[in-house]
């Protein structure tokens, strides 16, 4: 075996967990749809600019955590830290109608200390709602989310949400903060001392105590808000009254991002460790002009995978719905693959091992691949006009009659 072994921070998905994974993409990609998402695929990597011109030259992604590089012809470009800003470009440079909705699921690079829950390369599964100004829309994206994690079991999930304001009223607020957190720089650490004067609403992000501490008496978004936003943030609360995940507003949420205006929000579990984040989002409506498009609004949530994956219930990875063929002798061969053949027209997942005649073996192979029932394809019952179906779990075997096969094994995958 090679010595290196995979890069630090990263994953493999193998069987039987892989299938896991699948399901999660699955669950995701159906509510999407259901709320009306079409899928886009944009590239892995991206001309560096649009993530400093996003996220914002001074937050942590840009400042610590890219994988930038330079290409043989001297371009400068990155792998995605996030999916946003790719999504946006490429509605603009596919001059897709906007308002659009649109879902990804899309591996993510950043370079950060690999902890329980925190990876170099992760996946997001996000949607963007580009064009819509409503706050019955911010609902409806915290809605999807907690629906998402109420269908995989995530019991525990709350989410919080706040409103920062908007172009109009930020700047006095911000000078405010600023001027605020200057009386108390020296209790300040030296990355929220820096904050005060590149973007003092970071601070509240800070994990320090004596930070926290200090952050306790400053002024808070919510309470600077102008009419609009106030407004605005007033909707989002009466709408998310049917919201059937829990919820609270929590007025000291700022995001990690500098594209946020209005309404920001955060999904968490009491099952992660420190990094309790499962999901996150908020409003941007100023990226897209930012980007060189029209004013437009647009709001997105994106849901880390992993995360996701940590805080289900354990529970057994579901069973596989494979049905494995054996032959019990050469005569039986060809019966048996046009058996497969006929099961796969069906859309039943089917394999079949040529390689050994021995029936053992057969078996063996079936429960390694973890098939949950054989089929088992003889000279003397194909005379009778039957199959001998063996349930793997049970051990349990019937026979059935030739033509009935494919309809009982839909009926008994719930295919
Ligand atoms: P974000 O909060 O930076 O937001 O990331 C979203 C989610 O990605 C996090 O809540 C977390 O579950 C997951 N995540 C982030 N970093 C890591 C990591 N190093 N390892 C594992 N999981 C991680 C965004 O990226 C925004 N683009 C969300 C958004 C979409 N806003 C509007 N539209």
């Amino acid at each position: 075996m090679l010595k290196s072994g995979r890069p630090k921070g990263t994953q493999d998905f193998v069987p039987p967990a892989s299938a896991k994974k699948f399901l999660v993409e699955n669950t995701f990609r159906e509510l999407a749809q259901l709320y009306g998402y079409e899928e886009i695929v944009t590239p892995t990597f991206e001309h560096t600019e649009i993530f400093i011109k996003s996220s914002g030259s001074a937050s942590d992604i840009v400042q610590k955590e890219m994988y930038t590089f330079t290409d043989r012809a001297g371009r400068n470009l990155t792998l995605k830290p996030e999916g946003t800003p790719g999504v946006v470009r490429a509605v603009l440079e596919n001059k897709l109608r906007i308002p659009c909705r649109l879902f990804y699921i899309t591996p993510c690079f950043r370079y950060s200390r690999p902890q329980k829950g925190r990876y170099r390369e992760f996946y997001q599964l996000g949607i963007e709602a580009i064009g819509e100004t409503n706050p019955r829309v911010d609902a409806e994206v915290i809605q999807l989310g907690g629906q998402f994690f109420h269908r995989l079991g995530i019991a525990d999930c709350l989410v919080r949400v706040n409103s920062i304001g908007c172009q109009k009223c930020r700047p006095d607020y911000r000078a405010k903060l600023s001027l605020f957190l200057s009386t108390k720089k020296e209790k300040l650490c030296p990355d929220c001392q820096n904050r005060l004067t590149v973007n003092p609403l970071r601070t509240f992000d800070c994990k320090e105590t004596t930070c926290q501490e200090v952050l306790k008496a400053a002024p808070i978004p919510k309470d600077h808000l102008c009419p609009e936003c106030a407004e605005h943030f007033g909707e989002l609360i009466a709408a998310l009254k049917s919201c059937t995940c829990p919820w609270e507003i929590d007025p000291r949420l700022v995001r990690g991002l500098d594209y946020y205006n209005r309404t920001t929000f955060e999904f968490s579990s009491s099952r992660l460790g420190s990094q309790n984040s499962l999901g996150g989002g908020g409003r941007y409506d100023y990226l897209v002009a930012e980007f060189g498009g029209p004013p437009t609004p647009a709001i997105g949530l994106a849901i880390g995978l992993e995360r996701t994956l940590l805080a289900m219930p354990e529970g057994k990875t579901p069973a596989r719905p494979l049905v494995f063929i054996i032959w019990t002798g050469p005569d039986e061969l060809k019966p048996a693959q046009d058996l497969a053949n006929t099961l796969r027209t069906e859309k039943i997942p089917t394999l079949i091992s040529y390689d050994s005649p021995k029936i053992k073996r057969q078996f063996h192979l079936a429960d390694s691949a973890g098939a949950r029932y054989c089929v088992l394809v003889g000279g003397e019952e194909l005379q009778r006009g039957v199959y001998s179906l063996k349930d793997l779990q049970t051990g349990e075997q019937t026979e059935i009659p030739i033509p009935e096969l494919p309809a009982r094994l839909r009926q008994l995958l719930n295919i």
